[in-house]
């Protein structure tokens, strides 16, 4: 007998692949909801709605309509963008999903700021600015200074988003955070983010709440790219932060979590911890973690996440249970320059402790110097039972990629240039 069929919202991406592939393996018919713009499911699906992300009311109506015609009994999304309209197409449905008067919140950084500010919550001090002169009054405010961050309302996988260091580098920093791509384009805000930098190492937390009750399943520590625009190359998990600090950074994301209205799934917060082991939220996401976050989970601690979140997303008990106690890391591999590719060599085969690997850039095809997640271009799984040596054994994996990418005409002769990624990740 099978369950009730699962929808998710776009079905690109490993993560949802993950998702279709666990509910699949329960028996559950999978179908999905699209649009044009986003890329094929790869999994084979039951069946689909195709609608206008863009248009939120509209998308509502045909995924309920769809929903309630399949005998859809669980509403998903891994997809950054679309958190909001999961939760009002559960709400809708009356499934189990997170608050849908509080859902823009954990999508629209402008909201966020002030749930998480009205919450208590520890954050950037922030500037919504719509204007030049708006711009210039952020920079002049005396609790911003240098260096500040300039960032979009909306967006994701780092895109648009600069470290200013002086007031010269201002306005480009800004055009370029107004002109970040818009997955779904649509209307809606204006205006760029101006914000404290927040200095110190970054973390991540990766929580699944069910019925408002929270589950931190681990803290995950970021290899992130420095300069203008931070990238993250790199994530490994389980890290222990000393007790007090661990308590200090759970009783925040705690507290985010409410103020966006997480209900019923997946959560990942982005987290600053300062050298007085003070913790600064950076942002909130209502959906797992990207960078593949979930097959560390998988791998560290034996949490097969994505048919938990497929049991929250039904309304069953979900088990989150560690049932490994191992440590494990993806590291992720850039070009620091921007050109073609000629050659790749010492990429990490997978075997034994290197359970994945993908290369995605074509040989001969461009590569660009890394700004946002999208440059990056391969990555590489390494897991085992103590985090020191799996760590030592990516390192030395990482430093083993050699690219070679010729610059464009204008530039200089072909260099063989180690990873950026690498040199990031080097101690
Ligand atoms: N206020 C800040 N202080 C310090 N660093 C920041 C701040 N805001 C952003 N950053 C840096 O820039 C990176 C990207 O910013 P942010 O997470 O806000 O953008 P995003 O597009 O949502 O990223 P992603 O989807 O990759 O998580 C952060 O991971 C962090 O390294
Ligand atoms: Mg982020």
């Amino acid at each position: 007998m099978t369950g009730p069929a699962v929808l998710l919202l776009d079905a690109a991406g490993p993560e949802s692949a993950a998702l279709a592939r666990a509910a699949a393996a329960r028996s559950h018919q999978v179908h999905a909801a699209t649009t044009t713009a986003d890329g094929q499911a790869p999994a084979p699906l039951a069946g689909q709605v195709v609608t206008d992300f863009a248009r939120p009311d509209r998308a509502v109506e045909d995924i309920t309509a769809y929903a309630r015609r399949h005998r859809v009994g669980a509403v998903l999304t891994a997809n950054e963008y679309l958190t909001e309209l999961a939760a009002l197409v559960c709400a809708e449905l009356g499934l189990p999903g997170n608050d849908p008067r509080l859902a823009h919140a954990a999508r629209d950084k402008a909201t966020m700021a002030s749930a998480l500010t009205a919450a208590g919550v520890r954050i950037p001090y922030t500037w919504l600015v719509h204007d030049d002169t708006e711009l210039h009054d952020a920079l002049a405010d005396a609790a911003v200074g240098f260096p500040c961050v300039i960032k979009p309302v909306s967006g994701a996988g780092s895109a648009g988003v600069t470290v200013v260091t002086s007031a010269a580098q201002a306005a480009a920093a800004a055009d370029t955070a107004r002109m970040a791509h818009r997955r779904y384009g649509g209307e809606g805000e204006a205006g760029i983010l101006v914000q404290t930098y927040a200095a110190g190492d970054e973390y991540s937390v990766e929580t699944v709440t069910q019925d408002a009750v929270t589950t931190h399943l681990a803290v995950t520590r970021k290899v992130v790219t420095g300069g203008a625009h931070r990238v993250e190359t790199g994530h490994s998990l389980p890290v222990r932060l000393p007790p007090a600090t661990a308590a200090a950074v759970h009783r925040e994301v705690d507290a985010a979590i409410r103020a966006v209205g997480i209900r019923h799934g997946a959560s990942h917060t982005e987290v600053v911890i300062d050298t007085d082991g003070r913790c600064t939220v950076i942002e909130i996401a209502a959906r797992l973690g990207a960078g593949h976050i979930g097959l560390l989970l998988r791998h560290a601690l034996g949490i097969d996440i994505f048919t938990a979140l497929l049991d929250v997303a039904l309304g069953r008990p979900a088990a989150l249970t560690p049932t490994a106690h191992g440590h494990a890391t993806v590291r992720f591999i850039t070009s620091p320059r921007t050109g073609r590719l000629t050659s790749l060599t010492g990429f990490p085969k997978r075997g034994p402790g290197v359970p994945y690997v993908r290369w995605r850039a074509a040989i001969g095809g461009p590569v660009n110097a890394v700004s946002a997640n999208a440059d990056r271009l391969g990555y590489f799984i390494v897991t085992g039972p103590d985090a020191a040596e799996v760590e030592q054994r990516a390192d030395t994996l990482a430093r083993q990629v050699r690219l070679q990418v010729e610059p464009p005409p204008s530039g200089g002769g072909p260099d063989q240039v180690r990873s950026a990624s690498t040199a990031a990740m080097a101690p």
